[in-house]
């Protein structure tokens, strides 16, 4: 008998329970489990009907993806469906939580499907760099119709129980999954209703098949933002077989298809993103067992440009929210722009015409900081200037309640010195946002000297509640992202000097799979922030202060390193910039040079790596994988690419190593001499993967 799939008898029905902690993913032991479940139950005789159900959290949540890349172990999943499909016994998928990939596919081999209300149901291999592999390319167009089914394969987001029931995806929704299912087994039984193979009923792919747009304008649709991406082309082909070819025939492209993409250097970087993400929310150094502090109410202080967007973020939770603001009129700027935001996003039908009222009534804005009173969570996002933040700091401490978790949005300031300006430091940490912040999903959680373990995990647990994704770093300039950043940008700038122009180094950015360049994003975050605090601190970058001094602020004015037409956001290249980069190097006497694309890409990237080194050797992040998830997140890193220290990995260490090195030289730059632990690794022939290895197994 299986350890992990029970089968138990109620007179005619038969129920087999999949209780493998803690998704109930489809390991060997369950595809084994079920196989054998299944057969025992058609074999006995007085049994007549079938109920495939799980235990704990979730229904399967799809193949067990530690799997992949392993040899294979029998059974395979497709033997386990057509037992099941074939059998002569109907069998009844009754589902909750998540029937996700391989799960789903389970679900429709079976011949009737229900499912709780609360259940989700998807295919999301794409999101791992795949396609369903085990007939869901099949046979969910033959149960919802190719548009739907290609809107689930290609674009991999589940459906809701009502919006599967809707399209004919399940037959009933039921309040408890195994009760439920078993009265709706009986009453297949009792109106003997025929069993419903999938991969017999054609009956739904008729219209695509008379209209093949119907298929290729879905395809379009949900393959326009699949830049550089494999996986969603391959699965949108596999759709295209089950229109195309009888059942048996599209089973095999779609084999072929997945077998291809789950040995492609995509789809295990992206399945190393998957780790990675749920790594990063493992604090390391916190003892074990330590209990999230409980947060039901939270307080945002400034109702700004983040502050705004955080609120949000909590709002599209369903969790409601103080917004706190110093006078009437700032208020009503910031209540107004969430307003319209939100508004803007019911027109484009991205949420529901009743949200954007709900979700603001969620959000309450008052003036004052003593009404942090009853928060347990409150997060600042004031100006970035530490005399506001320590002021801010010291009025918390005073209103707020005891044992209160106390964040900064802060984006560069030292946390150590805002914990100082209260008597509780060990309940101050940063939650780092990233703008715009309702949409970008990364947290840089900030953890200070003194942060106590409970007030780190509290952060951890409250960002993964707000759909963030979190990543524990320590305090320095800039924490993990922007600190990375800032020495791209110090390359992009020395890039100009040496004779590239803006467009040609975004270009090669951009191709690379970056959605913007830096140039391209400094004209939208506005080129005046950098230029007064140049101006403060007495630095000079010529060409920056001259197109400032020109007004060109960026988006904001129309032009900066680009010019923008007609209020457009589509950076143009402007002949006026190539003028004043020429006359300013004329004028400091350099001669302009042709730099290779591939010059560029070292030097936007190479750079990156080395302060991630250097970021590692410092502690400031854990792990190699938590500064990926950083750039995956907070930057739109290309999840094809894993990730810029998994991407370093990827080309070999010495390789950077020897590069880095090269232009040191070559551009007189001794902050490119690579990290001392960068050149370790170089020289021992190791991966930075091999760092986390050794962490673990210590
Ligand atoms: N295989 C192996 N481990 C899995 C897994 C899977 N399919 N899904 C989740 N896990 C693990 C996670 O790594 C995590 O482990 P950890 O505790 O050691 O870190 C644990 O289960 C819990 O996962 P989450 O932290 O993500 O839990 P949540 O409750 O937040 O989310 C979930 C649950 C929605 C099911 C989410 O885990 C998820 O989206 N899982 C992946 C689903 C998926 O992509 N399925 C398709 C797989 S590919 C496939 O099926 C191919 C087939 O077509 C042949
Ligand atoms: P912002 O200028 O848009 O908003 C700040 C708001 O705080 C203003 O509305 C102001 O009235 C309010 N405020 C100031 N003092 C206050 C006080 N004592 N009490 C209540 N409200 C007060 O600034 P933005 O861009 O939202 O930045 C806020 C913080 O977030 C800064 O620390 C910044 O560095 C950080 N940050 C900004 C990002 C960005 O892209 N804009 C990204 C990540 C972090």
């Amino acid at each position: 008998m299986s350890e992990v799939v029970r089968l138990e008898r109620h007179d005619v029905v038969a129920v087999v329970t999949i209780n493998s902690p803690p998704v109930n993913a489809l390991s060997a032991a369950v595809r084994g489990g079920i196989l054998e479940c299944v057969k025992d139950a058609v074999a006995v005789s007085g049994v007549k009907a079938i109920v495939l159900t799980c235990a704990g959290r979730t229904f399967i949540a799809g193949a067990d993806i530690t799997e992949f890349g392993k040899p294979p172990k029998p059974p395979g999943l497709s033997e386990v469906l057509l037992e099941m499909e074939n059998s002569p016994k109907p069998i009844v998928a009754a589902i909750h939580g998540t029937a996700l990939g391989g799960g789903l596919e389970v679900a429709l081999a079976c011949h009737f499907r229900v499912a709780t209300r609360d259940a989700k149901l998807g295919l999301p291999e794409v999101k791992l760099g795949l396609l369903p592999g085990a007939g869901g390319t099949q046979r969910l167009p033959r149960a919802v119709g190719p548009e739907l089914a290609v809107r689930m394969i290609v674009g991999g987001d589940p459906i809701s129980a009502a919006d599967a029931l809707k399209n004919g995806l399940i037959e009933e929704i039921v309040e408890g999954p195994a009760a439920g299912g078993e009265a709706f087994a009986r009453k297949v039984l009792a109106e003997k209703r025929p069993l419903r193979k999938l991969r017999d009923d054609d009956s739904k792919l008729a219209a695509a098949k008379a209209d093949r747009s119907i298929f290729t304008n879905a395809v379009a649709a949900m393959t326009r933002r699949a830049r550089g991406l494999e996986a969603p082309f391959a699965a949108a082909a596999a759709v295209g077989a089950a229109i195309d070819l009888p059942f048996d025939d599209g089973l095999k492209k779609e084999r072929e298809g997945f077998l291809k993409l789950v040995a492609s250097d995509q789809s295990k970087a992206q399945r190393y993103a998957f780790f990675s993400e749920r790594e990063a929310a493992k604090i390391s150094g916190v003892p074990d067992g330590t209990k999230p502090r409980k947060v039901e109410r939270v307080a945002i202080i400034g109702a700004g440009t983040m502050g705004g967007g955080i609120a949000m973020s909590f709002a599209n939770a369903g969790i409601p929210v103080t917004l706190i603001e110093t006078g009437e009129e700032q208020l009503k700027r910031g209540m107004g722009v969430m307003q319209r935001n939100y508004d803007a996003s019911a027109a484009r039908g991205g949420i529901p015409a009743d949200a954007p009222a709900k979700r603001m009534g969620l959000i309450n804005g008052v003036v004052g900081l003593e009404n942090v009173k009853e928060a347990d969570l409150v997060i600042e996002a004031v100006f970035e200037t530490m005399a506001v933040k320590k002021e801010v700091f010291t009025a918390l401490d005073k209103f707020a309640k005891p044992g209160a978790v106390l964040a900064s949005n802060t984006s560069y300031l030292n946390i150590d010195e805002i914990a100082e300006a209260t008597l509780r430091p060990q309940d101050v940490l940063g939650m780092h946002f990233f703008s715009p912040a309702n949409v970008m999903k990364l947290c840089e959680i900030v953890r200070a000297d003194k942060t106590a373990p409970d007030v780190l995990t509290t952060a951890v647990s409250v960002a993964r509640k707000i759909a963030k994704v979190p990543a524990v770093v320590g305090v320095c300039d800039g924490f993990v992202g922007n600190r990375m950043l800032a020495q791209r940008g110090k390359q992009a700038e020395k890039l100009l000097f040496e004779g590239a122009l803006p467009q040609q180094v975004d270009a090669v950015v951009t191709r690379f799979g970056m959605p913007m360049g830096p140039f391209a994003m400094g004209d939208l975050a506005g080129l005046d922030i950098g230029w007064r605090s140049r101006k403060d601190r007495g630095i000079k970058s010529e060409i920056a202060d001259a197109l400032c001094e020109a007004g060109r602020f960026g988006q904001k004015t129309g032009k900066g390193y680009y010019r923008y037409e007609g209020g457009s956001r589509s950076p143009l290249p402007d002949p006026e910039v190539e003028k004043l980069i020429d006359e300013m190097l004329q004028r400091l006497g350099r001669n302009r040079r042709a730099v290779s694309d591939e010059e560029i890409l070292e030097r936007m990237i190479y750079p990156m790596i080395n302060e991630g080194a250097r970021i590692l050797e410092e502690k400031i992040a854990a792990r190699p994988s938590d500064i990926d998830v950083i750039w995956l997140y907070g930057y739109g890193w290309p999840i094809y690419r894993g990730g810029p220290m998994y991407h370093a990995d990827i080309i070999g260490l010495k390789h950077i190593a020897e590069r880095l090195s090269f232009y040191a030289r070559e551009t007189n730059d001794p902050s490119l001499e690579p990290a001392s632990l960068l050149k370790r690794l170089a020289a021992e022939g190791k991966t930075f993967a091999s760092l986390a290895q050794t962490a673990k197994a210590a």
